[in-house]
């Protein structure tokens, strides 16, 4: 039998694909065959419950393993990836000076566990929004943790939450996880980043597989639009063209760090980069000052 989980994904998505999606000429049955033949491994095995489990180590692990709220489901090993990404954001925005507090914005709100997760992770004077396009997530709204309901797909949707919001420092996407989708958001929200902010897109596993929009190496899957910006980090290095997200990367992106199924875009002024020379004799030290040479 069909484990619940894939059911709720399995092949429709229901209010999720609330854009035309040409897939959707092609009959359920003859989806779900392809499905069953290309689609992604049964994932549902490794959602546990286990009474006995420990997290791995970390602020976040700590939090998570003591969670008793609304219920919230995170693969296990982005807990140490959400303290490496973000933990330098705990004490306020590390760019302003003086510090203060994030603002942060979820997409995907489902029961409302993790914004109280994100509310415990980063203190009380923290902004964080949600947003949801499950009309029943209105129900969750409250002063603390505001929920507005819309679709990541929506750009004018998401720029009057940003407005709200009073500015934006960190993206979590963890909405439909669909290609089109993501990429809608990323494109409004990235350029809305505050300088030393993150972006953060979760299950990018769903990039490989059809039914999100995916497949191996498939352009326009967000791994490979990730990928496709690797090359603006280094902009400098040589002449041609690049695409416009690259682009981007190359005056605003200061890094893109790769994990499994979390791909982070971390936002900063680019500067053309400078050696500087340290130690050896001085002789030396002249011989490497390029800027000294004839040519
Ligand atoms: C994986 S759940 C989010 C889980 C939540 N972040 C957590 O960790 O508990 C995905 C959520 O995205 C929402 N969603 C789906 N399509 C969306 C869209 N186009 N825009 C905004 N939210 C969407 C779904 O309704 C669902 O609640």
């Amino acid at each position: 039998m069909r484990p619940e989980f894939s059911k709720q994904r399995f092949p429709e998505h229901g209010e999720n694909f609330h854009r035309f999606d040409p897939r959707r000429l092609i009959p359920v049955s003859i989806r779900r065959a392809l499905h069953r033949r290309f689609g992604h491994p049964e994932i549902s095995q490794f959602f546990t419950s286990n009474p006995e489990w420990t997290p791995p180590p970390g602020v976040f692990g700590e939090l998570y393993a003591k969670h008793t709220g609304r219920m919230v489901i995170k693969w296990v090993h982005y807990l140490p990836i959400y303290d490496q990404l973000f933990e330098r954001y705990r004490a306020g925005m590390p760019e302003s000076m003086p510090a203060r507090p994030i603002r942060m914005l979820e997409i995907g709100v489902m029961r409302g566990g993790s914004l109280d997760l994100w509310r415990s992770y980063f203190g009380p004077e923290a902004t964080i929004f949600g947003i949801d396009i499950d009309r029943a997530c209105a129900a969750l709204d409250t002063p603390e943790n505001p929920v507005r309901i819309g679709s990541q797909a929506d750009p004018e949707f998401l720029k009057r939450v940003v407005a709200e919001m009073g500015g934006i420092d960190i993206v979590l996407d963890d909405g439909s996880h669909i290609a089109g989708h993501q990429r809608a958001s990323l494109d409004v929200l990235l350029p809305l980043l505050s300088e030393g902010g993150l972006y953060v897109i979760e299950d990018t596993q769903c990039s490989y597989w059809a039914s999100y929009g995916g497949g191996l190496r498939r352009p326009g899957q967000i791994v490979e639009v990730a990928k496709s910006m690797v090359d603006g980090l280094s902009k400098w290095s040589y002449r041609g063209p690049i695409g416009k997200r690259a682009k981007f990367a190359s005056d605003e992106i200061e890094s893109i760090t790769f994990f499994d199924s979390v791909v982070a875009f971390r936002k900063a002024k680019r500067r053309i980069p400078s050696a500087q020379v340290a130690g050896g004799a001085e002789e030396e030290r002249r011989a490497w000052n390029l800027s000294e040479r004839k040519n």
